[in-house]
């Protein structure tokens, strides 16, 4: 079929979708489909399975068939940024994207990660919130993985003054250190067994490691010492309430979950190709939410 393109310039049907292996479990084609029907705009997105070995060639296939691009979830972030021929401010400093656009015969790399996780703290609103005190205190934060490099970006990026950053390997803790070279922002690393006393003062405390997600250990730590303006952020979703937010929900302190991360961080790419800037809605939520609860 001939491909036509809408008021937004955009070819339709416009199909994108998600890069990953496994991809089987994604969330992402409920959100996007959520957004395509809201919008009633014809396109698709679909879960792509690739391995390794085959991104490359998977990617290039999608280029050739007219998509307008695709999301980029593990193991392949790395991979997205090599392949691409620009990268945003974010995916070149990272080195990582998880979202690529096809335009103009260039594959362009952009990383919404942070994007994400700071709107999440930001209730959606695209003005900084007016309690504040997560981003003018120290913040404590768990693990040195990948998924950790997009957030203290993003907290660079906020300016807090001090990120205290814990891991079990502390050694990895020295390879994210370039994030915070000519900023403000002051790391410092903390042996694994000190993580409970770190929280001292701290206005934020994230986890970024894999603990608490459904078959895995959890996340085993005092809270005692957050401070009652504290909020705690677990980029975990399943389950959406892990053991970290429900002590931290007995302690009365705010918690975001890794549900709203994962939400917020789809905005970007949705606009990217299908020309419309969507909605996270409590409805979309549910959405997810009661899809979460079906397969856990
Ligand atoms: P991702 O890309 O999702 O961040 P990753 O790079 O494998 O995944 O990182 C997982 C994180 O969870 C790491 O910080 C890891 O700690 P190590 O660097 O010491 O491996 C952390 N993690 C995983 N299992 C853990 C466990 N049982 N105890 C403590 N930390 C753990």
């Amino acid at each position: 079929m001939m491909s036509e393109k809408n008021s937004n310039n955009i070819k339709t049907p416009a199909k994108a979708g998600i890069l990953g292996w496994p991809v089987t479990h994604s969330r992402s084609p409920l959100i996007h489909d959520y957004w395509l029907k809201t919008h009633s705009i014809d396109g698709s997105y679909e879960k792509l399975p690739a391995t390794s070995e085959d991104f490359e060639r998977v990617v290039m296939g999608l280029v050739a068939a007219g998509y307008a691009g695709a999301n980029v979830t593990a193991p392949h972030k790395e991979a997205a940024f090599e392949l691409a021929d620009v990268a945003d401010t974010n995916a070149a400093r990272l080195r990582a994207a998880n979202l690529l656009v096809f335009k103009g015969g260039d594959i362009h790399a952009a990383n919404t990660d942070g994007y994400g996780f700071l709107q999440s703290l930001r209730g959606g609103a695209d003005e900084p919130e007016i309690d504040k005190s997560w981003s003018t205190n120290p913040v404590a934060l768990l693990g040195a993985g990948g998924a950790s490099r997009a957030i203290i970006g993003a907290l660079v990026d906020a300016g807090v003054p001090e990120l205290r950053i814990s891991n079990r390997t502390m050694e990895k803790i020295d390879t994210l250190r370039f994030l915070c070279e000519g900023t403000p922002t002051n790391i410092s690393a903390v042996p694994w067994d000190d993580r409970a006393t770190m929280l001292e003062g701290c206005g934020l405390l994230v986890n970024t490691t894999s603990l608490g997600m459904s078959g895995q250990p959890a996340l085993d730590m005092s809270l005692e010492n957050l401070p009652d303006f504290a909020a705690v952020f677990d980029i975990v979703y399943a389950p959406l309430e892990t053991p970290l937010l429900k002590a931290a929900k007995l302690r009365g302190l705010r918690t975001i979950d890794g549900l709203s991360m994962l939400l917020y961080q789809a905005v970007p790419s949705f606009s990217a190709w299908f020309g419309v800037a969507p909605a996270v809605t409590p409805e979309l939520r549910r959405l997810v939410v009661t899809n979460l609860e079906e397969k856990s």
